[in-house]
């Protein structure tokens, strides 16, 4: 036999036995000493290599090329192994940790505004169009600003319909946005154009039209000459805007003590014989001017109050104020 034939033939052994001791490994690692034993630096491979170099030149191209074919399918077939062992290695991590890639994705839902805030910021925008500004005030409310400075002195009977949640001896969770008119007038000179949205607090026990935390909507202008008419006006605009120009509205005189007049505000659906109460108006008090040093000689204006609660029921069909405070979702997406 010709060293060329021996070379031949030692280079078809190197091949059966290193594919079937391919078959045969098991892990990763197996496959790794598997390659350094065919073609690590002193692997068999390596060897072949070396006795080519001894062979007559004539007979070097036909070995070389059975060697290097040897080499190259050798090497891509153990890469092959290798990568399937590391799948099967990251699966088998994954699993542990619980993971199952297989899994199709899970939709995050979006949020959305609760319908309260939506309707409040609908309310809230209706009167920025109509350039009144946005002021907002603190939830924790003293005395002063949610009665005194409002015309309700300590022993006046309208605090009673406040039935109120106090903090300590002179602070309490504020009963209604009118404090926050106080605020802002303290804060500037008159003309005042404000809408001021806000939560409220009352010792209301719940039922299908009360909670003990409820939303308003607070208007206060007051400026030089404005009237009862210019009142009636905006709320006419803001009825129309908001519920639509088919809804009938009047005015029914009330009371309360930081306007006066004071007058309820109806609203009748076209197709409905009852009217529904909406908010409290009327023209502010001059006692309240007086409080924030505003002139009532020279100065007047006009303030009202609405509740969301109220109008998100009335403009969604709502019979439960509960519904609102539950956040079952199942009614909250509806919105
Ligand atoms: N603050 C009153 C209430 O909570 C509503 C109101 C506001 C009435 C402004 C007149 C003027 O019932």
């Amino acid at each position: 036999m010709s060293d060329l034939e021996e070379l031949l033939e030692k280079t078809e052994t190197i091949k059966a036995n290193s594919r079937s001791e391919l078959e045969e490994v098991g892990s990763l690692q197996e496959c790794e000493e598997l390659r350094v034993k065919y073609l690590g630096r002193n692997g068999q491979v390596q060897d072949l290599f070396a006795r080519l170099g001894k062979l007559p030149d004539e007979s070097k191209a036909k070995a070389g090329k059975a060697i290097n074919q040897l080499k190259s399918s050798l090497k891509e077939e153990i890469e092959t192994q290798k990568e399937k062992f590391k799948r099967k290695q990251k699966e088998e991590q994954l699993k542990a940790e619980g993971l199952d890639v297989t899994l199709p994705g899970r939709r995050r839902g979006v949020g959305k505004r609760h319908v309260l805030t939506q309707v409040s910021d609908e309310l809230t925008s209706i009167f920025q169009r109509m350039g009144f500004s946005l002021a907002l005030g603190p939830e924790i409310e003293s005395d002063y600003y949610n009665f005194e400075a409002l015309n309700i002195p300590e022993l006046h009977p309208a605090r009673d319909e406040w039935d109120s949640l106090y903090v300590d001896d002179t602070h309490l969770l504020r009963t209604h946005t009118s404090p926050v008119q106080i605020r802002e007038m303290e804060k500037q000179d008159p003309p005042i154009k404000i809408i001021c949205p806000g939560k409220c607090y009352r010792r209301d026990t719940p039922d299908a039209t009360h909670y003990p935390v409820f939303y308003q909507v607070e208007l206060l202008w007051v400026d030089e000459e404005l009237t009862l008419g210019n009142l009636k006006y905006i709320i006419r605009s803001f009825v129309e805007e908001f519920f639509g120009p088919e809804f009938s509205m009047r005015f029914r005189a009330d009371y309360f003590p930081f306007t006066e007049p004071s007058a309820e505000v109806d609203i009748q659906p076209p197709d409905g014989d009852d009217w529904l109460e909406i908010m409290g108006s009327g023209m502010v008090d001059p006692s309240v001017l007086k409080a924030v040093n505003y002139d009532p000689e020279t100065h007047q204006g006009f303030a009202l109050g609405l509740g969301v609660d109220r109008m998100a029921m009335l403009k969604y069909g709502i019979d439960d104020i509960r519904h609102f405070y539950r956040n079952d979702l199942r009614f909250l997406k509806q919105f």
